[in-house]
């Protein structure tokens, strides 16, 4: 099925739009492989007549599609290890010492929420609860409970989040991301024995959304930690600056956004400075400069 230059253009309008993915003008053939099977899933012979369907109003289900279609999702388990290293070792004492903190001062549960935007299909949330268990476990006399460290875990993908809840994953993916340690501790063999299932205790922590990055995120916040990781690379400068500003609007006042490895706030006019927490950047929020 061919896709001429002008349908191709407005694939790249119409996705940026939806959810902020920029298409670089070498992405025709991407487009083409990947749509192909939803346009014929639909029944259309042709991109021109698709296109013209997605663009209807009410076409609310085509358009997710097309979304889903053309994002990436990849993703694994403790995918950069060493954030969870600083997870266990630097941030979540941190906040546990804030907890505990608030607590003496007379907050009956006192919480630090976390949220993974852009969760894909779970693993990011499901490898900071095994983190947040670890640290806990590890320090009884702290009186923490898991669900002192909420996790709201948002995508844009219905299907991804689907999986995500499930929190069932093909045993090879798990061996691959997971320590046996964690792997024993933490999943349950499916009956089909070619698949593990995450422990109800750490599904229950995860707040699964669906969420478009793009809207306007009302009350979501206060978090602690907010992880954005491998998703502002799909955005162009503009889309970056008014997601991390929304960010900063969600974080408390000395939170923590945290990017992918190879991701930073470079070239854009934020209130964050860096640091490096146990051998992690991370980006904290500053209170915005009054304007002169
Ligand atoms: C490459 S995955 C990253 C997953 C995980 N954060 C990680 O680093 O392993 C990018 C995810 O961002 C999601 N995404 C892309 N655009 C989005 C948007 N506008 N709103 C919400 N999620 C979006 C995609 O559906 C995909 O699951």
């Amino acid at each position: 099925m061919e896709i001429s230059p002008q349908e191709f253009r407005d694939v790249q309008v119409l996705v940026r739009s939806l959810c902020g993915l920029v298409l670089s003008d070498d992405k025709s053939y991407l487009v083409r492989t990947r749509l192909e099977p939803v346009v014929r899933a639909r029944g259309f012979q042709r991109f021109g007549d698709y296109l013209g369907c997605v663009q209807q109003v009410d076409a609310v289900l085509l358009r997710d599609e097309l979304v889903e279609a053309l994002t990436t999702g990849e993703t694994s388990f403790n995918r950069d290890a060493h954030l969870y290293d600083a997870f266990r070792k630097v941030l979540l004492p941190e906040l546990g010492e804030s907890l505990r903190q608030r607590r003496e001062s007379g907050f009956v549960h006192p919480t630090a929420r976390l949220w993974s935007a852009g969760c894909s299909t779970g693993q990011e949330p499901y490898s900071l609860v095994m983190a947040v268990f670890d640290y806990i476990g590890g320090n009884p006399a702290l009186q923490l409970r898991a669900d002192q460290f909420p996790i709201l875990a948002t995508d844009v993908s219905a299907r991804s989040l689907v999986t995500a809840r499930a929190g069932r994953y093909p045993r090879r993916d798990l061996e691959r991301g997971l320590t046996p340690d964690q792997l024993r501790r933490f999943f349950e063999p499916d009956p089909d024995n070619a698949h593990a299932v995450a422990r109800r205790e750490l599904r229950n922590l995860i707040e699964f959304r669906r969420l478009n990055l793009m809207d306007s995120l009302p009350g979501l916040g206060p978090f602690e930690i907010i992880l954005c990781r491998n998703v502002l690379i799909y955005f162009d400068p503009a889309t970056r600056q008014r997601l991390c500003e929304r960010f900063h609007d969600l974080l408390s006042p000395r939170g923590l956004l945290i990017l992918g490895s190879a991701e930073s706030l470079f070239g854009l006019d934020l209130p964050f400075v860096s640091e490096t927490r146990g051998g992690t950047v991370v980006f904290r929020r500053q209170e915005r400069r009054s304007r002169p």
